[in-house]
């Protein structure tokens, strides 16, 4: 087989994306804890518990891991309720903890990147109000001041919020995160203050760290019209689409929020972000349906041929991705992929999907836009939200009664595609065959020799 490789710039930042309360356990003093509680609320009443144990220190070992395999980069979050356990009284013991953790990336090559909010909440935050409390927008202000404060000479990027859009809706209407869900009105009020709330910690992050750069880890979901015969399928996936996807982004691209008919403008909020932070996992096609009042009178599902992962939870759909990427490049930013992945604990679609989407960001790569990064969803299983331990999206596998950590064979592809900066024909032959033809259409699976013999 000739050799042919698509080769990314010698600086891209190759890693993997974690967030606190998914791997550090025993986070006892936040919203997500106390729900984790409830019966009902996590599939088979899975508990966050130890999770990773991060926290007691095993974020070593994996870090270790992922530098010994070739990457370059490592996105974290921080825990506010570690940090801030009651309003205005900061835990420098916890401070302290994630600049050894921090610090320890870097000793091991990773350049961190860190999110200050990742869907969860400190309780005494949650008890005034929370995300629907106008006062959010100080206390959010005044968590980033004192953060950026201790870890400036650490982290130059930063990322304000996780997927607003996800945290929204499933907070604030669908119910599958705390709160419990709501009413439109509430999805909107949360919104809107998540806008101001970013605005105001983008502005104090450059107060304070003038060099920092700054953005938000963007949800983007693709969608499909169902039927593109259909004006009322178009209408209700494009309906859906900005509802969705593209409201928060273009706030803090114009200052104008933008959601369900209501408009308000911010004008702090415009320019916000110093880079586009993407997390893009997979596509739907969408139809309209009387029966889904909280989903806007749409309905998306997955057609009968997609490639899904076990949990019928993500499709493989690359050219998702692609669609995606030139969503983001309309922003005109440098963009970094803050999450792509996929659940799958037997490791059966993972290589297909990593190979095949790696390929799509290298398209954009080829075209000359700012793609800096890309950042695998994740390095070991973790607690997966309302789907608790019943989905595993690592590339190493986690036995969370022992902690034991297994080498699933994602992991060796992914330590080739970072080592050789790049994807070639060799690693699809060997770890994705079944993708070979449309990651490189031109080249062949059999050695040059068999090509002529036959
Ligand atoms: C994202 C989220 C991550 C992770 C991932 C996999 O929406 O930011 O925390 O759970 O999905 O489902």
């Amino acid at each position: 087989m000739i050799e042919a490789i698509y080769t990314f710039p010698s600086n891209f930042l190759w890693g993997t994306a974690t967030a606190s309360h998914q791997v550090e356990g025993e986070n006892t003093n936040n919203d997500w804890w106390l729900w984790e509680q409830e019966l009902g609320r996590i599939r088979n009443g899975h508990r966050s518990g130890k999770a990773c144990e991060w926290w007691a220190g095993r974020w070593k070992e994996d870090f270790d891991r992922a530098a010994t395999d070739g990457q370059n980069a490592h996105r974290l979050s921080l825990e506010w309720s570690r940090i801030e356990p009651m309003p205005g009284q900061w835990d420098h013991n916890a401070i302290e903890r994630y600049r050894e953790i921090i610090k320890g990336a870097i000793d091991c090559g990773l350049k961190p990147m860190v999110t200050l909010h990742h869907f969860t909440n400190p309780i005494w935050m949650v008890e005034q109000g929370g995300w629907l409390a106008d006062e959010i927008v100080e206390w959010f202000e005044r968590y980033t001041r004192l953060v950026v404060g201790e870890l400036a000479d650490l982290v130059e990027l930063w990322i304000t919020i996780n997927e607003p859009n996800v945290f929204g809706y499933e907070g604030f209407l669908n119910g599958g995160f705390p709160p419990g869900g709501g009413s439109m009105r509430e999805l909107y009020q949360a919104m809107r203050n998540m806008v101001l709330a970013h605005a105001a910690s983008y502005h104090s992050i450059h107060e304070i760290q003038p060099e920092a750069s700054v953005g938000v880890a963007h949800h983007y979901r693709g969608m499909n019209p169902a039927r593109m015969w259909s004006p009322l399928d178009r209408w209700v996936t494009n309906f859906r689409s900005r509802t969705f996807n593209d409201s928060f982004p273009q706030a803090v691209s114009t200052g104008q929020f933008h959601m369900m008919g209501r408009r308000e403008r911010f004008p702090q909020a415009a320019n916000t972000q110093d880079f586009f932070g993407l997390n893009y996992y997979t596509t739907e096609r969408v139809t309209f349906d009387l029966r889904k009042p909280t989903e806007l009178f749409t309905r998306g599902f997955f057609p009968p041929d997609a490639d899904l992962s076990p949990g019928d939870f993500i499709a493989n759909e690359p050219a998702g991705m692609w669609k995606a990427l030139q969503w983001a490049h309309g922003f005109g930013l440098p963009i970094y992929i803050t999450e792509n992945g996929v659940e799958d604990a037997e490791d059966r679609i993972r290589p297909r999907y990593l190979a095949s989407h790696v390929r799509e960001v290298w398209r954009a790569v080829n075209f000359n836009w700012y793609v800096r990064g890309y950042f695998w969803w994740s390095l070991v299983d973790n607690f997966e939200w309302e789907r608790g331990w019943t989905q595993r999206f690592g590339l190493w596998e986690l036995d969370v009664e022992t902690q034991e950590r297994r080498r699933r064979s994602s992991a060796d592809l992914y330590a080739e595609i970072c080592k050789a900066n790049g994807l070639s024909t060799d690693m699809v032959a060997r770890f994705a065959p079944q993708a070979f033809r449309s990651i490189f259409p031109g080249a062949s699976l059999e050695k040059p020799e068999d090509q002529i013999a036959s």
